[in-house]
Protein backbone atom coordinates (compact mmCIF):
# COMPACT_ATOMS: atom_id res chain seq x y z
CA UNK A 1 0.00 0.00 0.00
CA UNK A 2 1.33 3.31 -0.86
CA UNK A 3 1.14 6.42 1.31
CA UNK A 4 -0.92 8.23 -1.17
CA UNK A 5 -3.74 7.81 -2.09
CA UNK A 6 -4.42 7.94 -5.98
CA UNK A 7 -6.52 9.06 -7.69
CA UNK A 8 -8.22 9.74 -11.44
CA UNK A 9 -9.60 13.17 -11.60
CA UNK A 10 -12.29 13.73 -14.00
CA UNK A 11 -13.02 16.99 -14.80
CA UNK A 12 -14.41 20.16 -16.78
CA UNK A 13 -12.13 23.20 -16.27
CA UNK A 14 -13.81 25.39 -15.58
CA UNK A 15 -12.35 27.70 -12.90
CA UNK A 16 -13.13 26.23 -9.69
CA UNK A 17 -12.01 22.75 -11.51
CA UNK A 18 -9.04 24.45 -11.54
CA UNK A 19 -8.07 25.53 -8.23
CA UNK A 20 -9.37 22.13 -7.16
CA UNK A 21 -6.85 20.92 -9.60
CA UNK A 22 -4.31 23.15 -7.80
CA UNK A 23 -5.30 22.28 -4.59
CA UNK A 24 -4.87 18.22 -5.43
CA UNK A 25 -1.45 18.60 -7.77
CA UNK A 26 1.16 19.41 -5.14
CA UNK A 27 -0.16 17.13 -2.22
CA UNK A 28 2.07 14.70 -1.18
CA UNK A 29 -1.08 12.96 0.33
CA UNK A 30 -2.52 12.17 -3.35
CA UNK A 31 -1.39 10.25 -6.20
CA UNK A 32 -2.81 11.76 -8.72
CA UNK A 33 -2.63 9.10 -12.03
CA UNK A 34 -4.64 10.42 -14.34
CA UNK A 35 -6.88 13.25 -15.68
CA UNK A 36 -9.75 12.83 -17.79
CA UNK A 37 -11.91 15.61 -19.20
CA UNK A 38 -15.38 15.87 -19.30
CA UNK A 39 -18.26 17.92 -21.44
CA UNK A 40 -19.07 20.68 -19.09
CA UNK A 41 -17.95 23.75 -18.45
CA UNK A 42 -17.58 24.22 -21.75
CA UNK A 43 -17.40 21.47 -24.66
CA UNK A 44 -14.81 18.88 -24.56
CA UNK A 45 -12.07 19.92 -26.62
CA UNK A 46 -12.06 23.00 -24.42
CA UNK A 47 -11.99 21.47 -20.99
CA UNK A 48 -9.30 19.22 -22.40
CA UNK A 49 -7.32 22.84 -23.53
CA UNK A 50 -7.71 23.71 -20.33
CA UNK A 51 -6.44 21.13 -18.02
CA UNK A 52 -3.61 20.99 -20.50
CA UNK A 53 -2.80 24.74 -20.08
CA UNK A 54 -2.58 24.03 -15.82
CA UNK A 55 0.10 21.18 -15.99
CA UNK A 56 1.83 23.37 -18.79
CA UNK A 57 1.85 26.35 -16.22
CA UNK A 58 3.32 23.75 -13.59
CA UNK A 59 5.51 22.04 -15.32
CA UNK A 60 3.90 18.97 -14.52
CA UNK A 61 3.72 15.42 -16.33
CA UNK A 62 0.22 13.74 -15.25
CA UNK A 63 -1.29 12.35 -18.37
CA UNK A 64 -4.49 13.34 -19.95
CA UNK A 65 -7.31 11.71 -21.85
CA UNK A 66 -10.09 12.67 -23.62
CA UNK A 67 -13.58 12.07 -22.69
CA UNK A 68 -17.22 12.46 -24.48
CA UNK A 69 -18.09 14.67 -26.08
CA UNK A 70 -21.62 14.68 -25.34
CA UNK A 71 -23.91 13.75 -22.22
CA UNK A 72 -25.34 9.88 -22.46
CA UNK A 73 -29.16 10.99 -24.03
CA UNK A 74 -29.39 14.91 -23.51
CA UNK A 75 -27.94 16.98 -25.54
CA UNK A 76 -24.85 19.32 -23.70
CA UNK A 77 -25.02 22.31 -22.05
CA UNK A 78 -22.56 24.70 -21.17
CA UNK A 79 -21.48 27.19 -18.39
CA UNK A 80 -19.78 29.87 -20.60
CA UNK A 81 -22.00 32.93 -18.30
CA UNK A 82 -19.99 31.16 -15.15
CA UNK A 83 -16.67 30.26 -16.55
CA UNK A 84 -16.45 32.53 -19.71
CA UNK A 85 -16.49 31.56 -23.43
CA UNK A 86 -12.90 29.50 -22.84
CA UNK A 87 -13.86 27.77 -19.85
CA UNK A 88 -10.91 29.25 -17.87
CA UNK A 89 -11.18 33.33 -18.89
CA UNK A 90 -9.13 35.65 -16.38
CA UNK A 91 -5.36 34.53 -17.44
CA UNK A 92 -3.97 34.52 -20.81
CA UNK A 93 -2.27 30.77 -20.85
CA UNK A 94 -0.08 30.02 -24.26
CA UNK A 95 -1.62 27.65 -26.40
CA UNK A 96 -1.40 24.25 -25.08
CA UNK A 97 0.53 20.87 -26.70
CA UNK A 98 -2.05 18.56 -27.45
CA UNK A 99 0.68 15.90 -28.77
CA UNK A 100 0.95 15.30 -24.88
CA UNK A 101 -2.98 13.75 -25.20
CA UNK A 102 -2.67 10.18 -24.28
CA UNK A 103 -4.08 7.98 -27.33
CA UNK A 104 -6.88 6.09 -25.72
CA UNK A 105 -10.18 7.67 -24.33
CA UNK A 106 -11.03 9.11 -20.92
CA UNK A 107 -12.92 5.57 -20.40
CA UNK A 108 -10.13 3.28 -21.68
CA UNK A 109 -7.36 5.48 -20.06
CA UNK A 110 -9.28 5.15 -16.89
CA UNK A 111 -9.59 0.99 -17.13
CA UNK A 112 -5.82 0.71 -17.95
CA UNK A 113 -4.90 2.89 -14.78
CA UNK A 114 -7.35 0.71 -12.36
CA UNK A 115 -6.25 -2.69 -13.97
CA UNK A 116 -2.55 -1.94 -13.58
CA UNK A 117 -2.72 -0.28 -10.16
CA UNK A 118 -2.06 -2.42 -7.30
CA UNK A 119 -4.55 -1.60 -4.88
CA UNK A 120 -7.75 0.37 -5.65
CA UNK A 121 -7.96 3.48 -6.86
CA UNK A 122 -10.24 6.66 -6.28
CA UNK A 123 -12.30 8.24 -8.79
CA UNK A 124 -12.83 12.13 -7.98
CA UNK A 125 -15.57 13.53 -10.55
CA UNK A 126 -15.62 17.03 -10.50
CA UNK A 127 -18.12 17.18 -13.76
CA UNK A 128 -20.90 15.54 -15.18
CA UNK A 129 -20.31 12.04 -14.44
CA UNK A 130 -20.69 10.62 -18.06
CA UNK A 131 -16.90 9.01 -18.60
CA UNK A 132 -17.69 6.85 -15.04
CA UNK A 133 -20.92 6.02 -16.44
CA UNK A 134 -19.31 4.55 -19.44
CA UNK A 135 -16.81 2.88 -17.88
CA UNK A 136 -19.10 1.06 -15.15
CA UNK A 137 -21.21 0.29 -18.13
CA UNK A 138 -18.18 -0.98 -20.71
CA UNK A 139 -15.81 -2.21 -17.92
CA UNK A 140 -18.22 -3.83 -14.87
CA UNK A 141 -14.74 -5.64 -14.01
CA UNK A 142 -13.22 -2.38 -12.97
CA UNK A 143 -15.68 -1.72 -10.36
CA UNK A 144 -13.82 -4.17 -7.38
CA UNK A 145 -10.31 -1.66 -8.76
CA UNK A 146 -12.36 1.56 -7.53
CA UNK A 147 -11.91 2.55 -4.02
CA UNK A 148 -14.30 4.78 -4.08
CA UNK A 149 -15.87 7.57 -6.16
CA UNK A 150 -15.37 11.20 -4.53
CA UNK A 151 -18.14 13.72 -6.76
CA UNK A 152 -19.18 17.13 -6.35
CA UNK A 153 -22.34 17.22 -7.64
CA UNK A 154 -25.97 16.95 -6.33
CA UNK A 155 -27.92 19.33 -3.99
CA UNK A 156 -29.60 18.51 -1.08
CA UNK A 157 -31.73 21.93 -1.09
CA UNK A 158 -32.22 23.98 -4.00
CA UNK A 159 -30.08 23.79 -7.50
CA UNK A 160 -27.81 26.25 -9.52
CA UNK A 161 -29.16 24.84 -13.15
CA UNK A 162 -32.93 24.30 -12.37
CA UNK A 163 -35.16 24.99 -9.23
CA UNK A 164 -33.64 21.95 -7.66
CA UNK A 165 -30.91 20.64 -10.13
CA UNK A 166 -27.51 21.46 -9.84
CA UNK A 167 -25.34 21.56 -12.59
CA UNK A 168 -23.00 18.34 -13.02
CA UNK A 169 -26.03 16.26 -12.76
CA UNK A 170 -28.79 17.81 -14.26
CA UNK A 171 -26.20 18.21 -17.86
CA UNK A 172 -25.98 13.97 -17.71
CA UNK A 173 -28.70 13.13 -15.03
CA UNK A 174 -28.46 9.08 -16.29
CA UNK A 175 -24.93 9.68 -15.89
CA UNK A 176 -25.27 10.53 -12.32
CA UNK A 177 -27.95 7.77 -12.08
CA UNK A 178 -25.89 4.92 -13.16
CA UNK A 179 -23.39 5.98 -10.76
CA UNK A 180 -25.99 6.62 -7.94
CA UNK A 181 -26.93 2.84 -8.50
CA UNK A 182 -23.17 1.66 -8.66
CA UNK A 183 -23.16 -0.05 -5.39
CA UNK A 184 -19.61 1.76 -5.25
CA UNK A 185 -18.80 4.07 -2.14
CA UNK A 186 -19.66 7.32 -2.83
CA UNK A 187 -19.08 10.80 -1.07
CA UNK A 188 -20.75 13.58 -1.95
CA UNK A 189 -20.17 17.39 -1.77
CA UNK A 190 -23.06 18.66 -2.88
CA UNK A 191 -23.47 22.22 -4.40
CA UNK A 192 -25.08 23.73 -0.57
CA UNK A 193 -21.43 22.64 0.46
CA UNK A 194 -20.16 24.74 -2.10
CA UNK A 195 -22.40 27.75 -0.88
CA UNK A 196 -20.55 27.64 2.41
CA UNK A 197 -16.78 27.06 1.06
CA UNK A 198 -16.18 30.81 0.03
CA UNK A 199 -13.17 33.29 -1.16
CA UNK A 200 -13.86 36.62 -0.13
CA UNK A 201 -11.95 39.57 -1.73
CA UNK A 202 -9.48 39.41 1.48
CA UNK A 203 -8.66 35.72 0.74
CA UNK A 204 -8.51 36.55 -2.70
CA UNK A 205 -6.22 39.34 -2.57
CA UNK A 206 -3.86 36.84 -0.37
CA UNK A 207 -3.98 34.68 -2.61
CA UNK A 208 -2.76 36.67 -5.59
CA UNK A 209 0.23 37.47 -3.43
CA UNK A 210 1.32 33.79 -2.42
CA UNK A 211 3.46 33.04 -5.93
CA UNK A 212 2.74 32.93 -9.80
CA UNK A 213 -0.03 29.92 -9.23
CA UNK A 214 -2.00 32.51 -6.70
CA UNK A 215 -1.51 35.45 -8.93
CA UNK A 216 -2.71 33.10 -11.67
CA UNK A 217 -6.09 32.31 -9.83
CA UNK A 218 -6.54 35.51 -8.65
CA UNK A 219 -7.15 36.35 -12.38
CA UNK A 220 -9.29 33.51 -12.88
CA UNK A 221 -11.50 34.01 -9.88
CA UNK A 222 -11.74 37.81 -11.20
CA UNK A 223 -13.54 36.51 -13.69
CA UNK A 224 -15.31 33.77 -11.99
CA UNK A 225 -19.42 34.08 -11.22
CA UNK A 226 -20.42 33.01 -8.49
CA UNK A 227 -22.93 35.38 -6.48
CA UNK A 228 -19.54 37.89 -6.42
CA UNK A 229 -15.98 38.64 -5.16
CA UNK A 230 -18.15 40.47 -3.23
CA UNK A 231 -20.44 38.09 -1.43
CA UNK A 232 -17.74 35.37 -1.71
CA UNK A 233 -16.92 33.26 -4.33
CA UNK A 234 -18.09 29.35 -4.15
CA UNK A 235 -15.32 26.73 -4.51
CA UNK A 236 -17.50 23.42 -5.44
CA UNK A 237 -15.04 21.43 -6.79
CA UNK A 238 -12.28 22.58 -4.23
CA UNK A 239 -14.53 20.93 -1.44
CA UNK A 240 -14.09 17.35 -3.12
CA UNK A 241 -10.28 17.48 -2.79
CA UNK A 242 -10.77 19.33 0.09
CA UNK A 243 -12.46 16.17 1.46
CA UNK A 244 -9.83 14.19 0.25
CA UNK A 245 -6.92 15.71 2.17
CA UNK A 246 -9.15 16.55 5.07
CA UNK A 247 -12.23 14.26 5.61
CA UNK A 248 -12.66 16.36 9.20
CA UNK A 249 -13.55 19.58 8.03
CA UNK A 250 -17.05 18.28 6.39
CA UNK A 251 -19.64 16.83 8.48
CA UNK A 252 -21.08 13.73 6.91
CA UNK A 253 -24.68 12.02 6.84
CA UNK A 254 -25.60 8.62 5.05
CA UNK A 255 -28.22 9.07 3.08
CA UNK A 256 -30.52 7.58 0.12
CA UNK A 257 -29.95 9.43 -3.26
CA UNK A 258 -31.79 9.25 -5.97
CA UNK A 259 -32.06 11.40 -9.48
CA UNK A 260 -34.77 12.23 -10.80
CA UNK A 261 -35.03 11.23 -14.75
CA UNK A 262 -38.25 12.19 -15.38
CA UNK A 263 -39.98 15.06 -14.16
CA UNK A 264 -41.25 17.68 -16.12
CA UNK A 265 -39.82 20.32 -13.93
CA UNK A 266 -37.29 18.33 -11.56
CA UNK A 267 -35.21 16.24 -14.12
CA UNK A 268 -31.84 16.06 -12.49
CA UNK A 269 -32.72 16.93 -9.61
CA UNK A 270 -31.05 14.66 -6.50
CA UNK A 271 -33.26 13.93 -3.66
CA UNK A 272 -31.36 13.42 -0.61
CA UNK A 273 -33.62 10.90 1.80
CA UNK A 274 -32.20 12.12 5.29
CA UNK A 275 -35.87 11.18 6.29
CA UNK A 276 -36.36 7.74 4.59
CA UNK A 277 -39.29 8.41 3.11
CA UNK A 278 -38.44 6.47 -0.07
CA UNK A 279 -38.02 3.31 2.15
CA UNK A 280 -34.39 2.68 0.32
CA UNK A 281 -30.88 2.03 1.45
CA UNK A 282 -28.17 4.54 1.86
CA UNK A 283 -25.95 4.65 -0.82
CA UNK A 284 -23.74 7.80 -0.60
CA UNK A 285 -22.32 9.53 2.54
CA UNK A 286 -23.46 13.22 1.68
CA UNK A 287 -21.76 16.17 3.44
CA UNK A 288 -23.95 18.34 5.28
CA UNK A 289 -21.58 20.95 6.74
CA UNK A 290 -17.97 22.85 5.80
CA UNK A 291 -16.07 24.26 8.13
CA UNK A 292 -15.17 27.46 6.34
CA UNK A 293 -12.37 28.95 7.85
CA UNK A 294 -10.74 25.80 8.30
CA UNK A 295 -11.65 25.14 4.37
CA UNK A 296 -10.16 28.55 3.62
CA UNK A 297 -6.96 27.72 5.72
CA UNK A 298 -6.13 24.67 3.35
CA UNK A 299 -6.81 26.67 -0.04
CA UNK A 300 -4.50 29.12 0.61
CA UNK A 301 -2.22 26.73 1.94
CA UNK A 302 -2.52 24.17 -0.81
CA UNK A 303 -2.23 26.87 -3.46
CA UNK A 304 1.06 28.28 -1.55
CA UNK A 305 2.34 24.80 -1.96
CA UNK A 306 2.47 24.78 -6.02
CA UNK A 307 5.00 25.24 -7.52
CA UNK A 308 6.07 25.71 -11.53
CA UNK A 309 9.08 23.61 -12.89
CA UNK A 310 11.19 26.35 -12.92
CA UNK A 311 11.29 26.75 -9.42
CA UNK A 312 10.12 30.46 -9.42
CA UNK A 313 6.51 29.26 -7.70
C1 LIG B 1 -20.39 22.54 -10.69
O1 LIG B 1 -20.70 23.01 -12.00
C2 LIG B 1 -19.59 23.64 -12.56
O2 LIG B 1 -19.94 24.89 -13.08
C3 LIG B 1 -18.54 23.75 -11.50
O3 LIG B 1 -17.25 23.53 -12.08
C4 LIG B 1 -18.90 22.66 -10.53
O4 LIG B 1 -18.30 21.43 -10.89
C5 LIG B 1 -21.20 23.35 -9.70
O5 LIG B 1 -22.57 23.18 -9.96
CA1 LIG C 1 -16.46 21.31 -12.52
Amino acid sequence: MSARTPIIIDTDPGIDDAIALAMALFDDRLDVRLITTAAGNVDVAKTTDNALKLLEFWGLDVPVAVGAARPLVREPQYETAVHGVSGMEGYAFPAPDRSQLLPETAVEAMHRQLQASAEPVTIVCLAPMTNLALLLREHPEDQDRIARVVFMGGSTQRGNKGVLSEFNVHADPEAADIVLRSGLPLVMLPLDAGWRALVYPEDSARIRELNETGAMIHGLLSRYRGIGLRNGLKMYDGCAIAYLLEPNLFTMQEAPVVVELDGKYTSGATLVDFRGYLGIDANVSVATDVDASGFTELLLNRIDACRRESGVG
